[in-house]
């Protein structure tokens, strides 16, 4: 692969405000001194933040083992347990301030102190080990977005049983190959959860799954819908029962973990094949969990912090859980849907909480935006102070819209890059340090090690695009694929022998040291010769006033190589050549898709990722092989086959 052309040249740019800075944790001259410490002697610098940041039981010695590359282990002979850095560090100083700030999807509201988060995971770690869960046992959560899933992440922490969250909106089948592939022997569900104003079966997809997975033993229930479920005699048992019991051994000295045993298992779907169980361990992953929430977030002891993301995605855990907590911060927590029971349910819930800081992903900012500007108007929003979003691109109009509607135009925008098998955040302006642009998810932070490479592994000349990697490992790295370490091998270092950890994303760095993501590399475009990542073209699309959502994926052409189609959901009114001539005036000629599909909707995954492979598939008409149940609502595939192509 040679470069990527740039084609998307963003002007704006939003330097970090006076009074942002001076009371930042980082500003532009502290940041700088980090660089410079970490770029010096990288060891030397994750030494004194392990020291600094993590309670151990037993201070490491070693920090980085890389006898066995790229099996990386970090601060290797230390002991220290996770839910202590996140509950027992707290207390007594903290035991009365809310840890937990829960809103019902109903609107009612649950607060629990560092106090009650800390006997409630005592507790339930309690309620574990009775059960026989011990050191290096797999427990599987498969719970709703209650308080409940937090601590039963904790109280697994704190046995040193590494928990592995499934997302209460997959099947009862991708449930199943978790447990499997895990080799589970506890699972943690509830009778039901509510979203969208309706009742999601758990229990009863737990019961469809354990037909095959002959393995479990137990299944914990907790009671959240009151419906009627079966309980299986001698399987099930109910949370409340069993947290009631008389009997119960609170667990209030926590395992003594070794740094790099196993916190958790999280799988992520891929782009291919069976879903990748990453592993995290638990001192690397810990320590950037506490130090990248508070750089990035700026997190102070008044905030009030909202991350929307649900526990099932690794956002869920390194940024609603562990980090958080960490920092001993105030956390809300929101059980239901972004527009449930209208489209104002998010400021409803900022305005009632006061949060400062709101951490969201970009499909849900493009929804909201497209949902139009009266809903936010009618909500007190001067709370907030601070604005994040991950999980793709933000595209620049999505981007001056969340600053000037959500945040008021006083508000820094975090555009935080990093991946479930990154643990934590890699790339993100701070927001007392950094000039931001819209559409770039900033430089990188203190320690990491990006660059931008061509197909033979060297820096790509000027602001072209190329492969993103990390010439570097970092503490909080995925440690491997549950039960496959080859796969891990093949996949994060195959590509270049093993020199750089590969991310899978093609990226372009600025003059200034900054990053613009443009896709990723399976979905580069290939136009007369021009390789385009589908970024620059969807985001020229979605700057045009009529577009709300768009996507392009390349399908073969005669002469061009490839051509681009493009998918858009509309907003307002516009034709197929207003867009042409759209796209051609913002980025070029040779981006203008030579056919659009206008949609209702684009298919994806249930995190909000656009899977681009199925639009393909409909572009080329060809069959789809890819499973999609795991679509957040497969009918949209139908109806996007049977829409008119302009
Ligand atoms: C994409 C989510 C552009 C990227 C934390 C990455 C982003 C994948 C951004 C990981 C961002 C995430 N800008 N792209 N700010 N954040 N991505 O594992 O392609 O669910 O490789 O982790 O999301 O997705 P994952």
């Amino acid at each position: 692969m040679t470069g990527l052309d740039a084609l998307l040249h963003e002007e704006r740019a939003f330097p970090p405000a006076a009074d942002v800075a001076a009371r930042a944790h980082v500003d532009a001259a502290r940041l700088e001194a980090l660089v410079a410490e970490a770029e010096a002697d990288p060891e030397a610098f994750w030494a004194a933040r392990a020291r600094e940041e993590l309670v151990w039981d037993r201070e490491p010695t070693e920090v980085l083992d890389d006898a066995d590359a790229p099996f990386y282990r970090w601060f290797s002979d230390g002991a220290l347990n996770a839910s202590v850095q996140c509950l027992d560090r707290h207390l007594p100083e903290r035991a009365d301030q809310v840890a937990i700030a829960w809103e019902a999807e109903d609107g009612a509201v649950r607060r629990l102190t560092y106090g009650d988060l800390h006997e409630q995971v005592c507790r339930f770690a309690g309620v574990l080990r009775g059960r026989g869960v011990a050191r290096g046992d797999r427990v599987v959560l498969y719970l709703p977005m209650v308080p409940e899933v937090v601590v039963a992440m904790l109280a697994c922490a704190r046995l040193g049983a590494p928990h592995s969250v499934v997302f209460a909106g997959f099947s009862a089948q991708s449930l199943a190959d978790r447990i499997q592939d895990t080799g589970a022997r506890l699972v943690v569900t509830a009778d039901g959860g509510y979203r969208n104003g309706k009742v999601v079966p758990l229990k009863q997809s737990v019961d469809e799954a354990l037909a095959s997975c002959p393995d479990v033993a137990d299944v914990v229930v907790l009671r959240r819908t009151g419906e009627d479920v079966p309980m299986a005699e001698g399987r099930d048992a109910w949370w409340h029962d069993l947290e009631s019991d008389p009997g119960l051994a609170p667990v209030t000295d926590a395992e003594s973990m070794g740094a790099e045993d196993p916190l958790f298992v999280l799988y992520t779907s891929g782009s291919t094949g069976k879903p990748k169980g990453i592993v995290h361990g638990t001192a690397g992953y810990m320590l950037w969990a506490r130090l990248s929430t508070r750089w990035v977030f700026d997190l102070q002891d008044d905030d009030v912090y909202w991350c929307t993301a649900d526990v099932g995605w690794v956002t869920g855990h390194t940024y609603l859980t562990y980090g958080p907590l960490a920092n001993g911060a105030t956390v809300v927590m929101y059980e239901g849907g972004p527009t449930y029971p209208q489209p104002d349910r998010f400021w409803d819930v900022v305005e009632k909480h006061k949060v400062t800081v709101l951490y969201t992903a970009p499909t849900a900012i493009r929804a909201l935006m497209r949902a139009g500007d009266d809903w936010p108007a009618r909500h007190d929003l001067s709370s907030l102070r601070i604005l994040g979003t991950v999980g793709e691109p933000i595209n620049p109009e999505a981007w001056m819209w969340y600053h000037r509607v959500i945040g008021g135009g006083r508000c820094p925008i975090v555009d935080t890059w990093w991946q479930t098998e990154t643990g934590g955040i890699l790339l993100s302006p701070l927001p007392g340090a950094t000039t931001l642009r819209p559409g770039s998810c900033g430089p990188a932070l203190p320690g990491l090690a990006p660059a931008v490479v061509d197909e033979q592994g060297r820096p790509v000349q000027g602001d072209e695009g190329g492969y993103l990697v990390f010439t570097r490992p970092w503490p909080s790295m995925l440690r491997g694929v549950w039960g496959d370490t080859e796969r891990y091998r093949q996949t994060y270092w195959g590509l270049f022998d093993g020199r750089f950890y590969v991310a899978g994303d093609t990226a372009r760095r600025d003059a200034a040291g900054d990053h613009w993501i443009l896709g990723r590399f399976d979905d580069v475009l290939n136009v007369s010769g021009h390789r385009i990542g589908t970024m620059e073209v969807e985001s020229a699309l979605v700057s045009h006033p009529a577009v709300a959502e768009a996507a392009v994926v390349g399908a073969p052409h005669e002469v061009k190589g490839e051509a681009i189609h493009a998918f858009v959901v509309l907003r307002g009114e516009a034709t197929e050549a207003d867009l042409r001539a759209h796209v051609a005036k913002e980025i070029g000629k040779t981006a203008r898709p030579e056919a659009i599909v206008f949609a209702e909707a684009l298919p994806k995954t249930r995190s909000g990722k656009i899977m681009r492979r199925i639009l393909r598939a409909v572009a080329r008409g060809e069959e789809i092989t890819q499973d999609t149940s795991t679509l957040e609502d497969p009918a949209v595939v139908e109806a996007l086959r049977a829409a008119p192509v302009a």
